[in-house]
Formats: structure tokens, C-alpha cells, sequence
């Protein structure tokens, strides 16, 4: 057996992983990849492993305890609730991730959705081309004259007010753990949850999904919308309750619906709401671009090649845990 370091890769769904092997050689660390079906079948591949990437697969305590030498836990993305961060903890195994690589193409997909609606792209273009050179079919209505709502202002939010103002629109927000000064800066004004439902044109959501935020547009803030108003979302599907957006959507309460992100991914052959008229749905592809997507797998390399070799990495998901 070789003595060379090795990062074992947990799960993959890329065509190869030739840019991650090139980042590891040149740090002469070698990748072992496998696409892991069971916990079993992790714990042979990982056992002696110096790090491991990880996309998907769990990474529970029962596998880490089986880690005889493990350093570091580098993920692909922002996500990390596939791991148990307490036992990797434990054990001083760094976890660490790449939160930022697509904040720009996420914050783009939003301002792209909003205006599509906006500018009605899509039905014009549907209509022209079923023969019916639609002129002034579709109503439209001047977009600066209009209210953007932006549910989380981080990286994201953040961007997407950056990206919005150019447009004059009136902007406004909710984040609890944003400074006054962090939003006012933006250009963003500051209101409450439910006041962002009952003023915007548009309510695009940009908070991770936690316990607090699962669930968080019910029924009562679809309810407080404008009937002219859309929601947007391109953070996580179970942010947003379904069943009460296809009441919304099925009543007439709201304009329409438009998502990158939905409660079960891939959607069922009969998902209401994906074959709803009122909805524009894109495949959780918000993310992505060419360079993104070489970014991510780029950077996931590299972060566990900076741990293997004593650098410290950008990103450590469980710093306080490890007290560092
Ligand atoms: N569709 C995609 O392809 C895609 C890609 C990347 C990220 N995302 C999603 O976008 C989310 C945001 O990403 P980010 O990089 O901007 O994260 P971030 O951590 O920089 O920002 C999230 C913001 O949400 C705020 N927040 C937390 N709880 C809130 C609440 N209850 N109400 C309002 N705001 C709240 C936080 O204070 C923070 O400012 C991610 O968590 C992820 O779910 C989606």
C-alpha cells in the first residue's frame, strides 16, 4: 500500500473527477473515489482515508468513529446537515465547506426570475410561437414603479438588492440578524416580516433552511400578498409550505409562483405546483454555470488538500465546536 496521504471520496454524480485529481497531485495527495451505497461500504473505503469529500452520502458518528486517521471532511457547497458535526468534532476533524462559489448565479436566476415574470418573456415568446404575434396581449406594467421583497439579506440578498437597484425599483427587506446599517445600506428599508408580504410586488426568499425558517410562508403571509403579487424562491423548498402555496395559486390570492427549489427533488410526474399555470419552475439550477460548477469542485480539492498540508482553509463549518 502506499504511504502517500489519500482523500477518499465519498459520492459523486460528475461526469469524472479529473479536476479534483489534478488539484490533489499537486499537492502529491492521492483521490480514491467511490460511489457509496451503504454505511458499511463507506467505512471500508474511508477507514484509513487522511480526509474525505463529500457531496451527499451521510457521514454519520458510526462512520466516524471507524476513521482511524481521518484530518478533514471537505464538502461540496454550503450544506452540511448530511454530517454529524458533533462526532467529527470530537474526534478534531475539521469540517469545511464552500459557501460562496454561486452567490452571483443564484442572485442573477432570482433577478432573472423576477423579470421574466415582469417583462412576461416567456409568454410572449410561447405565444409568438404558436403563430400569434401577441401585440399588447399580456398586460405589463412599468417595473420601476414596483416593490421588491427580500427575505434574507446575506450573501445572496444581498446581491440581489445590489443587482435590483439598478432598476430603480423600491426595495425592502427582513433579516433579523442583518445591522440596520447593513440594510440601509443597500438602499434596502427595513420592515417586518409580514409587512414585506403585504407591500412587495415581488417576495423573493434568500434564508437557509433552519428550524425557524421551515415552513416560515404559511398560509397568514401568502394570505397578507397582493392578488398582482409573485413569490419568488431559489433558496430551499421547505422554506415555503406547499400546500398552502397551492391554495394561494388554485384561489386566485397571488399572481404566481416562480422556483428553483421544491420540497421534493426531483418533483413527482404529478407535483401540483410544478404543472400549475401560475408557475415557473427551474431545476434547483440557480447555482450553476460552467465556472461555478469548476469553482466548486476546484475549491472542495483544495480545501482538503490546505488541511493535509497544515494550511489553514477559508471555510471551517465547525470551528466553534473545535474551539480553534
Ligand atoms: N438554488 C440554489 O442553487 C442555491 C445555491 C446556493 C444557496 N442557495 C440557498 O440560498 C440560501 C442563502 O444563501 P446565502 O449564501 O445568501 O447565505 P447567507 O448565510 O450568506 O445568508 C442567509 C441570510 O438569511 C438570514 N436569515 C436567517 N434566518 C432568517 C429568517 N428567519 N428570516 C429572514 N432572514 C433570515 C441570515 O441572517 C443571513 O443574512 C442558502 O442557505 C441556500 O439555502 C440556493
Amino acid at each position: 500500500m502506499s504511504n502517500r496521504l489519500r482523500v477518499a471520496v465519498t459520492d459523486h454524480n460528475y461526469p469524472s473527477l479529473d479536476l479534483e485529481k489534478e488539484i490533489l497531485e499537486r499537492e502529491n495527495i492521492e483521490l480514491s473515489e467511490r460511489i457509496c451505497r451503504s454505511e458499511d461500504d463507506l467505512i471500508e473505503h474511508a477507514r484509513d482515508a487522511d480526509g474525505l469529500m463529500n457531496l451527499f452520502f451521510p457521514v454519520t458518528r458510526r462512520v466516524i468513529e471507524h476513521l482511524e486517521k481521518c484530518r478533514v471532511i471537505s464538502v461540496y457547497g454550503t450544506g452540511t446537515n448530511q454530517i454529524d458535526l458533533q462526532a467529527a468534532s470530537e474526534k478534531g476533524i475539521l469540517v469545511v465547506n464552500v459557501p460562496d462559489y454561486c452567490y452571483d448565479e443564484v442572485a442573477t436566476h432570482a433577478v432573472a426570475l423576477i423579470l421574466n415574470i415582469d417583462r412576461q418573456i416567456t409568454n410572449y415568446g410561447l405565444l409568438v410561437k404558436e403563430g400569434d404575434w401577441a401585440y399588447m396581449k399580456l398586460e405589463l406594467h412599468r417595473f420601476r414603479e414596483k416593490t421588491v421583497g427580500i427575505l434574507g439579506l446575506g450573501a445572496i440578498g444581498k446581491s440581489v438588492a445590489k443587482k435590483l437597484s439598478s432598476f430603480n425599483v423600491n426595495l425592502i427587506g427582513y433579516d433579523p440578524y442583518v445591522s440596520d446599517e447593513t440594510i440601509s445600506s443597500l438602499g434596502v428599508g427595513r420592515r417586518s416580516l409580514q409587512d414585506v408580504f403585504k407591500e412587495s410586488d415581488f417576495v423573493t426568499l434568500h434564508m437557509p433552511l433552519t428550524d425557524e425558517t421551515r415552513a416560515l410562508v404559511s398560509t397568514e403571509l401568502l394570505a397578507l400578498m397582493k392578488p398582482t403579487a409573485y413569490l419568488i424562491n431559489v433558496s430551499r423548498g421547505p422554506v415555503v409550505d406547499e400546500k398552502a402555496l397551492l391554495r394561494a395559486l388554485n384561489e386566485s390570492r397571488i399572481a404566481g409562483v416562480a422556483m428553483d427549489v421544491l420540497c421534493r427533488e426531483p418533483p413527482p410526474a404529478d407535483d401540483e405546483i410544478v404543472s400549475h399555470p401560475k408557475s415557473w419552475v427551474t431545476p434547483h439550477v440557480a447555482w450553476y454555470s460552467e465556472e461555478s460548477f469548476d469553482e466548486l469542485r476546484t475549491r472542495v480539492a483544495q480545501a482538503a488538500a490546505d488541511v493535509l498540508r497544515n494550511r489553514v482553509p477559508k471555510f471551517i463549518v465547525n470551528k466553534h465546536l473545535l474551539k480553534l
